[in-house]
């Protein structure tokens, strides 16, 4: 869950280097630091975001053609200087930087200490670079083989790179469980968490997989042995992603560009997949796999945060729509219990990132009980991605604000692709319905478009429900799910507590807490569920709590008791998400900037959790 990045080559390796991590700073944010060789071991770490390390190191010693720099997010010992990366050898000649844990520090530390190895920090990360260390001393060992061995003595998830200051011509990167990839220049080489810092300089890229250890020389060549000591010929991919989509541009916030960006973002996740002219729909990973998917006697959803909530309309959706049985998990309870999952179960995995570890622990028990395991994922060439039998790209886009949204939406469409394809293809929705849902789901990107120009409408809402210190979400049928996002959004950016609930559920105990300070958001389109929802916001209004409705376009019967409305246009009740999730995530970007928070780094937060 931190980010790391790595230079080896002929050019100053310090402005790639923090470059690099600015890319990465969604990944962790509390402390930042950097290893320059340059005849020295120079390390300059600093507890805060990147930019305080960047204003420190300006005016110091930053010359050097080999280093690697590190974004945090702590897991051991707090956020300060100390418990930042770049780690120390004893002996201050070799240094690391690490994107995971090492679960049996407490055992290997105690150990180093009887041999005399003396601890500065609270971290983890610490004793590793000590072991090698060990392993070094021991037996004389090149850096390389130093890593290997003692990577043979950890329990635990890793993505690391270590620097020898007696082996100035070479870099030691590996990976188990957190991502790395190795970028190829001419006659120079990157490292990093992930492709964003590298886009810049190369376009060929390898992807480190699990227990692989490289060996990067500034003369060219890269060699990958496995931990077990056997030579693997690395594989070199393309990658396609550009500049422009790693930055603001006219945003102000990445999460603001990530919300506007969605009609983009949705039709790219439609792009070559659906044509309501010609009446059909594909969705190319699904077809490779048709027929076990088509015979499944039932789906897992498994997924973390956001992703379970899209995994949530899923289920709504493949049930109504494809008559399959669904059952959404949270990937974190799934991997611990021992759940019953068999052969003709298919498993859909949801991540934006694809390196989500709980939900990548859930694929692997579901893997060993033989089940089908499908990724939809965001994150091209990600761990979640590489592991599944088969799969889908949402195509949001580099996702790089906190909060989810365009990859909520990506995920939202894929499935709503899916369960159309299984749907006509099973004979669960008739013809005519099959053709009206493609029409409708292509309109969707103008649609957004629609809710978006209303911007400055939500923004004044959100001023009259800026200050409340709490809030209730409320939706029935595909938009209950939307009401649990939209209480993440809060939650997540504004630090607001909040919470989602299904509308009937008020009644059973969140009504105690509605007073004239509670915002209520309802969620209120559904068509099938109207007079309900009705009589569900006439209840807050007699408790005197302040409504918010979204609403459908033309609404006369909320619009006249709620406080505020927001009318979207209308749709296919299973699109409905798509559409009334927008207002939520304009709402709580808008409430969070006027209290003062950070959208796109928000605190405690990290954009993938590469820990349990
Ligand atoms: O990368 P993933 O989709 O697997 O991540 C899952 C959650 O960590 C993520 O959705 C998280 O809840 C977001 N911060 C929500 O905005």
């Amino acid at each position: 869950m931190c980010g790391i990045v790595a230079y080896i080559g002929e050019r100053e390796a310090f402005p790639i280097i923090m470059k690099g991590l600015q890319r990465l700073e969604y990944r962790g944010y509390d402390s930042a630091g950097i290893a320059l060789l340059n005849g020295d071991m120079t390390v300059y770490k600093k507890k805060g975001k990147v930019k305080e390390l960047l204003d420190f190191a300006r005016d110091k010693k930053t010359s050097g053609s080999i280093g690697m720099g590190h974004t945090r997010w702590a897991t051991h010992g707090v956020p300060n200087d100390v418990n930042a990366h770049p780690h120390l050898s004893g002996d201050g000649r070799l240094s690391i930087i690490h994107n995971g844990i090492i679960e049996n520090y407490n055992s290997l530390k105690a150990a180093l200490v009887k041999l005399g190895h003396e601890f500065t920090s609270d971290t983890d990360t610490e004793v590793l670079i000590h072991l090698i260390e060990e392993a070094q001393r021991h037996d004389n060992l090149p850096i390389e083989e130093a890593v290997r061995v003692a990577l043979t003595k950890v329990v635990g998830a890793y993505a690391i790179v270590v620097l020898d200051q007696d082996a100035p011509d070479r870099v030691v990167a590996a990976r188990k469980g957190s991502p790395l990839v190795i970028g190829l220049g001419e006659n120079e080489f990157f490292m990093a968490s992930d492709a964003s810092p590298l886009v810049e300089y190369t376009k060929e890229v390898i992807y480190l997989n699990d227990e692989e250890i490289a060996v990067i020389k500034r003369n060219g060549d890269l060699q990958i042995k496995t931990i077990d000591n056997k030579i693997q010929s690395p594989f070199i991919e393309k990658i396609d992603l550009k500049i422009e989509r790693l930055e603001k541009g006219d945003f102000d916030s990445f999460m603001l560009k990530e919300i506007f960006e969605q009609p983009r973002t949705i039709q790219d996740c439609m792009r070559g997949r659906l044509s309501s002219k010609e009446g059909w729909v594909k969705v190319g990973g699904l077809e490779q796999v048709v027929d076990r998917v088509s015979a499944a006697q039932r789906f897992i959803i498994a997924a973390c945060g956001t992703s379970w909530h899209a995994g949530l309309i899923g289920e709504y959706l493949f049930e109504e729509l494809a008559r399959i049985p669904v059952e959404v998990e949270y990937a974190s309870e799934l991997r611990y219990r021992n759940p019953i999952i068999n052969e003709t179960d298919v498993i859909i995995a949801l991540s934006q990132s694809g390196e989500t570890a709980d939900t990548l622990a859930a694929l692997e028990t579901a893997k060993e009980k033989k089940a089908l395991i499908y990724g939809v994922v965001n994150v091209v060439g990600s761990s979640i991605a590489r592991v599944t039998d088969s799969g889908s790209y949402i195509h949001a886009g580099p996702e790089i604000g906190v909060a989810s949204t365009k990859a909520f939406t990506g995920q939202v469409t894929l499935l709503t692709l899916m369960a159309i394809h299984l749907g006509y293809s099973k004979g669960t929705i008739p013809r005519s319905y099959y053709l009206q849902l493609l029409e409708e789901l292509e309109q969707i990107p103008h649609k957004i478009e629609k809710i978006l120009a209303k911007d400055k409408q939500i923004e004044a809402i959100a001023s009259e429900i800026k200050d409340a210190t709490n809030a209730l979400y409320l939706g029935r049928g595909y938009n209950f799910p939307v009401a649990l996002e939209g209480a993440l959004k809060l939650k997540e950016i504004s630090y607001i507590h909040a919470e989602g609930y299904p509308a009937a559920e008020m009644k059973h105990g969140p009504i105690a807490l509605i007073d004239e300070n509670m915002p209520v958001i309802v969620i209120a389109t559904n068509k099938s569920a109207y007079e309900k929802i009705f009589s569900n916001v006439q209840e807050v209004k007699a408790r005197k709590g302040k409504v918010i409705a979204i609403v459908s376009e033309g609404d006369k019967e909320i619009k006249a008791i709620a406080d505020y409305c927001i009318e979207i246009p209308d749709t296919d009740e299973p699109l409905t998400p798509l559409l009334s999730v927008i207002p939520l995530q304009l709402l709580s970007y808008h409430i969070a900037i006027m209290r003062g928070c950070n959208v796109d780094q928000p605190r405690n937060l990290a954009k993938s959790v590469t820990v349990e």
